[in-house]
């Protein structure tokens, strides 16, 4: 589970506001699982975890497009390669459903990517926009 923290914001009200929307998608994925809801159940927050973060990954790149945000394609590669790395567990779960041990793994991959991504990529999204300020 992730709780959302003050220094996840990175200062761009759409973005964090998706950011937390994406953290309770993903805390509702994990506690299905944790919680051993069921195969059916546990895929029907995985999809609703995949198709938000597409979307807001498509929001973001759609920020940076605007403004003309220089590393877009450095960050672009990283949001595609979480779709795949979320769509390869999407397949994995619906083919052998969840034990104990993928929770464990599925739930760090997921959670360090994230906070892993705000805090390094993300935030120096926010401090572009920052800058442009004037
Ligand atoms: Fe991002």
């Amino acid at each position: 589970m992730i709780s959302w923290r003050e220094d996840l914001n990175i200062g761009v009200p759409a973005v964090d506001t998706q950011h937390q929307e994406l953290v309770r998608i993903l805390n509702d994925f994990l506690a299905a699982c944790t919680q051993q809801k069921g195969k059916d159940k546990i895929v029907e927050t995985l999809e609703f975890l995949v198709s938000y973060t597409i979307t807001h990954f498509h929001d973001e790149e759609q920020i940076m497009i605007r403004t003309k945000f220089p590393d877009y394609e450095a960050h672009k590669l990283e949001h595609e390669r979480f779709v795949q790395d979320i769509s390869t567990i999407k397949r994995q779960v619906e083919d052998q459903g969840v034990s104990v041990l993928t929770t464990i793994k599925i739930n760090r991959t997921l959670v360090d990517w994230l906070i892993n991504h705000i805090q390094k990529n993300d935030q120096l999204l926010g401090s572009y926009i920052k800058s442009l300020d004037v």
